[in-house]
């Protein structure tokens, strides 16, 4: 049955990168149907209740509705090692990650924190996850059914692991290729699942390795590959001493078959000029992680020189290096990080980047990301007064920006009032 949700609703008519806050949308008295697990229509509520008269009704007052959110970039078995004190990437992975994600083994383990992680990240109005899993392909198939029997679009991939990991948590390349091929036959495509190639990152991969998977992905050009690239200076000079032929970090991706469209580089902070140049070439995906870039001490994302050069950039948690669950406290982290780049994002930039832009990361943007008729109801409603400093700042906005930016800057999960998934509510 057709459903009609009230509110303020916010949708972009383009990239406001580009085309500034005006390519947006805003009804302060809007309305959205969706039917059959789709958006049908998005206008002002009363032409569309008057169009609609036999819709049920569900009335969010003031709240905004808009496309809900999409992480791209995460790794779900780091839900339980976020907020670990005091160390840097390198030893961040031996002391905190490296030992949990052993604990993946353990099927029973790996479907209590997939449920664990998505309770948290619906909670915060995301919709959508493109994750890293673990070695183990049953952390895969964790992650997969939890997103699967709550109905959810969901991405993510057996991280490939062949060197300077601990025991137990390496592969070789032969069944890194095997387990991910097995993988992706079982997964991919499969309802709203796809799967993602996940080469961790250089220094964890064998060239070999990094072979077998690039020659997976030419097998399968259709699925995304994700990985890491330039997070901080001292695994660049590692990347640099472990292939010692490579031009530069994103060279030992290129010479192996891990560049191509459909290519998602989490953080790449300190990128060469020869490196932007072939990932814009490529129009590969850059993955803004700055919860993460400031919580591990990586640096400062080039936003603005990066979009004006024309990259295709998504937003990211990466928790659990990153600090939070909440699209909105990475929107504040990014808004952050431009002012000391001396490079301030509109809220209009913010929020499209946390939906539009990352689905157009994952080449998701026809599906999920934004309110237009045809696109799947995923949805976030967001209270725009949750607490009471957001509540009078808001108060004096004069338009929508100026209301929403307060939720932004210091919103978490008690400003998102209702998540909606393929068309039905969820607490
Ligand atoms: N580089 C390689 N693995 C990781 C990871 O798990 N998190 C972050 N932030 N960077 C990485
Ligand atoms: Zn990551």
């Amino acid at each position: 049955m057709a459903h009609l949700l009230l509110g303020q609703t916010l949708a972009f008519t383009g990239d406001p990168f580009t085309e500034g806050p005006g390519a947006a949308r805003h009804e302060t008295h809007g309305a959205v149907l969706i039917d059959a697990g789709r958006i049908v229509a998005t206008g002002p509520a009363d032409v569309l209740r008057r169009a609609h008269p036999r819709a049920a009704i569900t009335d969010y007052g003031r709240a905004l509705i808009t496309a809900g959110f999409v992480d791209a970039h995460a790794h779900y078995p780091q839900t339980a090692i976020i907020a670990s004190w005091g160390k840097r990437l390198i030893d961040w992975l031996n002391t905190y990650t490296f030992p949990e994600e052993m604990r993946f083994a353990d099927p029973a383990y790996a479907a209590e924190v997939a449920a664990r992680y998505f309770d948290l990240t619906l909670a915060n109005g995301t919709t959508t996850v493109c994750s890293f899993a673990t070695i183990h392909p049953q952390s895969v198939d964790a992650f997969f059914a939890e997103a699967q029997a709550r109905g959810l679009r969901a991405l993510t991939g057996k991280t490939c692991m062949d060197r300077n990991a601990p025991d137990g948590l390496r592969d070789t390349a032969q069944s890194a290729h095997d387990d991910s091929a097995r993988l992706l036959a079982k997964w991919h495509g499969v309802g709203r699942l796809s799967y993602v190639i996940t080469p961790r990152f250089s220094p964890t991969s064998t060239p070999d390795q990094l072979a077998a998977l690039g020659a997976l992905w030419a097998d399968n050009p259709g699925c995304l590959m994700q990985t890491h690239l330039s997070e901080q200076l001292d695994e660049i000079a590692w990347v640099k001493s472990l292939y010692p032929d490579a031009r530069d970090y994103l060279d030992t991706y290129e010479a192996h078959g891990l560049l191509r469209p459909g290519g998602l580089y989490g953080h790449a902070i300190h990128l060469e000029p020869r490196e932007k140049d072939r990932l814009r070439d490529v129009d590969a995906g850059l993955i803004h992680c700055p919860t993460s870039n400031t919580f591990i001490g990586s640096g400062l994302f080039d936003m603005a020189g990066l979009k004006a050069a024309g990259h295709r950039v998504g937003l990211a948690t990466d928790t659990g290096g990153g600090s939070s669950f909440s699209m909105l406290r990475t929107m504040a982290a990014a808004y952050e990080i431009g002012q000391l780049r001396g490079a301030p994002l509109h809220p209009s930039a913010l929020y499209w980047l946390a939906t539009a832009g990352s689905a157009r990361a994952l080449r998701l943007d026809d599906r999920i990301g934004n309110l237009v008729p045809g696109m799947e109801a995923d949805l976030v409603v967001l209270d725009l007064a949750s607490t009471p400093a957001i509540a009078q700042a808001a108060a004096r906005a004069d338009d929508l920006w100026g209301a929403l930016f307060p939720t932004i800057m210091m919103g978490d999960d008690r400003a998102v009032r209702a998540v909606w998934i393929g068309g039905q509510a969820r607490g």
